[in-house]
């Protein structure tokens, strides 16, 4: 379909719409790089501030520098009284929702301005000074209390993990949660963060774009998924209801979560990592999500079979996603699944981060055309335009 002979893509599917040396996504091959470095290699090797500060500069810290940014992050993270007491006011309300208005708020409190006609470094800092805040704000939100006291230069996903079990975890338990984060810090150009560049891109404050891709990642279609898989498994309950379960969902037309990806044709490298961790940590789940996983990969290309042969064209390749895997880890660590997609947010903001710089340093306008499909007008017929004034000889 064209507009003027322009090419229309519902929903932008392979459209290019900008360049970033953050993250590659092959979706072919199912491989994920950040910078030029296998993420599953660094999930289990790395910190989470390593893989920020990589993101960043483009390369590693020396551990100095490695020691002074969790540092930074970490007094960066901490809440002024005045700003407390606004999230305060928002505990109770639907984690994600708390989350984004606190943001926001804290945003509006500490008076952040439109980027623009300023030096975007101080945009850049004010926009990692929020990201910095999220494991507070969580833990403000969930437990009702100031966040609590933790030993300093405690690690990012420590501290986040700490402020929702209310205690110090254990090391493996950090582990597993700092693999999640580091998978799962950035992917490209997926919908949460192309709406942290369109609206960075108007020159909005570092509040706004924040507070826009929040707002996106809270859909069950891209960063609410995790939840549901646990209602799912609760759902199914023991193993052999698997396949029974999983065939009543493909009939009535329902999404199973956890699978299937706009850019993924092969198995998602995150999902095939978080298995792994979970085994690791021998999580009870694992049994049960080990069957309904092979039930729904089986069902899935049995339902893409007969619908591509009823259509004649290629069916879909839906495989396990991210979010899968991530049930099981997140819920055996101790995180409330009320919770799992805050835990999201709180890794992909410092992907948002970063992008949001990115768009600074090479802005364009994001305005992008859309498709009349309205009823037509009849115009008056032109009005014949009147000559173009002559030059004064
Ligand atoms: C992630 C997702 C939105 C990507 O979808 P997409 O590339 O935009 O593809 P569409 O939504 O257009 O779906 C294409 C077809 O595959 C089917 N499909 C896609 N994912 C499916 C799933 N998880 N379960 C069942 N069917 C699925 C759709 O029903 C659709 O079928 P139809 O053409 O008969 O209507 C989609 O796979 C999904 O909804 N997954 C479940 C939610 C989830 O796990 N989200 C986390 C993503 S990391």
């Amino acid at each position: 379909m064209t507009a003027e002979n322009k090419t229309f893509s519902a929903g932008l599917e392979g459209v290019i719409a900008c360049a970033t040396q953050l993250s590659h996504v092959d979706g072919t091959a199912g491989r994920l790089t950040y910078r030029g470095q296998k993420t599953v290699d660094l999930a289990t090797t790395r910190s989470v501030e390593e893989v920020w500060y990589l993101l960043r500069h483009g390369r590693f810290p020396t551990p100095a520098e490695l020691f002074a940014f969790t540092d930074e992050v970490e007094d960066l993270g901490a809440l002024s009284a005045d700003e407390y007491k606004l999230v305060k006011r928002l505990a109770g309300t639907e984690p994600m929702s708390g989350f984004r208005t606190a943001l926001s708020a804290i945003a509006a409190h500490r008076g952040y301005t439109s980027w623009l006609n300023r030096d975007p470094a101080e945009t850049y800092d004010e926009v990692a000074a929020l990201a910095s805040l999220a494991p507070a704000i969580v833990e403000t939100l969930y437990t009702r209390r100031r966040p609590r006291l933790k030993s300093s230069n405690t690690g990012y996903a420590e501290r986040y993990l700490w402020g929702l079990v209310g205690e110090q975890p254990s090391p493996q338990a950090v582990a597993a949660v700092s693999a999640y984060m580091i998978l799962t810090m950035d992917h490209g150009l997926n919908a949460s963060t192309f709406s942290a560049r369109v609206t960075c891109s108007t020159g909005a404050d570092a509040g706004a774009s924040l507070t826009t891709a929040i707002g996106t990642l809270s859909g069950p279609l891209h960063g609410g998924a995790p939840g549901p898989v646990l209602d799912m498994l609760d759902a199914i309950g023991t193993a052999d209801k698997a396949d029974a379960w999983i065939a009543g969902q493909l009939k009535a037309k329902r999404r199973l979560m956890g699978f299937g990806h706009r850019v993924y044709k092969t198995e998602d490298p995150r999902a095939a990592k978080l298995r792994e961790v979970a085994r690791q940590l021998n999580s009870p789940r694992v049994e049960l999500a080990t069957k309904v996983e092979q039930s729904a990969l089986a069902a899935l290309q049995a339902h893409q079979d007969a619908k591509s042969k009823a259509e004649g064209k290629p069916g879909r390749a839906l495989r396990t996603n991210v979010e899968f895997w991530t049930a099981a880890v997140l819920e055996y660590v101790g995180i409330p699944r009320t919770h799992f997609s805050t835990t999201f947010c709180a890794s992909r903001i410092m992907g948002w981060s970063e992008h949001i710089r990115e768009q600074m340093e090479g802005n364009k306008l994001f305005r992008p055309l859309s498709l009349y499909t309205g009823p037509a007008v009849e115009w008056d017929a032109p009005v014949e335009a009147p000559p173009a004034p002559q030059p004064v000889q």
